[in-house]
C-alpha cells in the first residue's frame, strides 16, 4: 500500500506514522468496532465523495446498533472526511472510517473504554482487478454461512462480522477462485464476502431482499436505481443457489468491487462465460455517475472543494 501523508485520527490530522494504538485497544481483541468504505473520485468537477452522507449514515447507525457512541459528530465527520482528501492532495482515493474501543480496561463488559475514530485515506484500484472488471471473476459457493441474523448484528458494518467474510474469502482463494458467494443459514443466496449480488434474467435483475442476511449495500441501493433509469425490471427477492448457475449473467456490487461481472461460479460458466453485455452497461453508466458526469446523480456526490 502506498503510504498518505496524513491520517485523520480523533479529530486531529497526524502523520501516517505515527496513526497507532496499543496492544490493549480493545477491538483489536474482540473485534467489538464498526467501519465504513467509501469512495473518492476525480470527477470531471474535481475530487468528489460518492454517497459520502449514506456512508457516514450507515457508520452511526452501525455504532447505535452495537451500543458505541461515536465522540465525533456527523457534520464534524463529515468535515473531516474531506479534509484528510485534502491533506493528501488526492485527486481520488478510498476512506476508510473507523469507530473502535481504545484501551484502558480488559474485558468483554466494559463500557469505560474511549471509542476512538479515524479516517484513513489511500489509492485502492479496481479491488477483484482490473481484468476482473472487465471480462468477469470466478466466484465459489462458500462453505460458510453468511451470519445468522439471530446472532449477529446484519445491518451493522461491524469489525467482528468480517471474520466470517474473510474465512469465505479465504477459502475460495485458496480454492483459485477470485471471491466467495455466501448462503445464509437456510440455504438462500446472501451476498458475497464484501459485495452484494445481482442476476440478470432478460430485462429482469433480481437481488436478494435487504431483510435478508445481507449489508445494506449502497451500491446495491444505486445500482437498483439506475438499473430501473435503465428500463430493467429489478426485483428484491430471495433464491437458491442453482438460481445463479442458470443466469443470463451475474455481477456483484460493493465500494471496492464498484460494479464486477461473474463468469463463472462453482464452474460453471455463466451466459457466455465473459462480462454480460446488460452488466457492462450498468458499470458504464456507473462509472458515468461517480465520475460526474450523469446531472441527474450529481446528488449522490460529495466535493471536495
Ligand atoms: C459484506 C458486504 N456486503 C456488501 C457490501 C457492499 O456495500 P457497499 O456497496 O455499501 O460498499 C460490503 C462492502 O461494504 C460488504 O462488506
Amino acid at each position: 500500500m502506498e503510504k498518505a501523508k496524513k491520517i485523520w485520527m480523533d479529530g486531529k490530522l497526524v502523520n501516517w506514522e505515527d496513526a497507532n494504538v496499543h496492544i490493549l485497544t480493545h477491538t483489536l481483541h474482540y473485534g467489538f468496532g464498526v467501519f465504513e468504505g467509501t469512495r473518492c473520485y476525480k470527477t470531471v468537477d474535481g475530487p468528489a465523495i460518492f454517497r459520502l452522507d449514506d456512508h457516514l449514515k450507515r457508520l452511526y447507525n452501525s455504532a447505535q446498533i452495537l451500543t458505541i457512541d461515536i465522540p465525533v459528530g456527523f457534520k464534524e465527520m463529515a468535515k473531516a472526511s474531506k479534509e484528510i482528501i485534502k491533506a493528501n492532495h488526492y485527486q481520488e482515493c478510498y476512506l476508510r472510517h473507523i469507530a473502535f474501543i481504545g484501551d484502558g480496561e480488559m474485558g468483554l463488559g466494559t463500557m469505560t473504554n474511549p471509542v476512538r475514530t479515524a479516517i484513513i485515506s489511500w489509492k485502492w484500484g479496481a479491488y477483484l482487478g482490473e481484468e476482473g472488471l472487465k471480462k468477469g471473476i470466478r466466484l465459489k459457493t462458500s462453505s460458510y454461512a453468511r451470519l445468522p441474523v439471530q446472532s449477529f448484528p446484519c445491518k451493522a458494518k461491524a469489525v467482528g462480522n468480517y471474520v466470517n467474510s474473510i474465512l469465505a474469502k479465504r477459502e475460495a482463494l485458496k480454492a483459485g477462485y477470485d471471491e466467495a458467494v455466501m448462503l445464509d443459514s437456510s440455504g438462500y443466496v446472501a451476498e458475497a464476502s464484501g459485495e452484494n449480488i445481482f442476476l440478470v434474467f432478460g430485462d429482469t435483475i433480481i437481488t436478494p431482499p435487504e431483510s435478508s442476511s445481507i449489508l445494506n449495500g449502497i451500491t446495491r441501493k444505486s445500482v437498483i436505481e439506475l438499473a430501473k433509469d435503465l428500463g430493467y425490471q429489478v426485483k428484491e427477492e430471495t433464491f437458491p443457489r442453482d438460481t445463479i448457475y442458470i443466469a443470463d449473467e451475474v455481477f456483484l456490487t460493493g465500494t471496492a468491487a464498484e460494479v464486477t461481472p461473474v463468469r463463472e461460479v462453482d464452474n460453471r460458466k455463466i451466459g457466455k462465460g465473459s462480462a454480460g453485455d446488460a452488466t457492462l452497461k450498468i458499470q458504464a453508466e456507473f462509472f458515468k455517475i461517480v465520475l460526474g458526469k450523469n446531472p441527474k446523480y450529481k446528488k449522490w456526490l460529495t466535493y471536495v472543494d
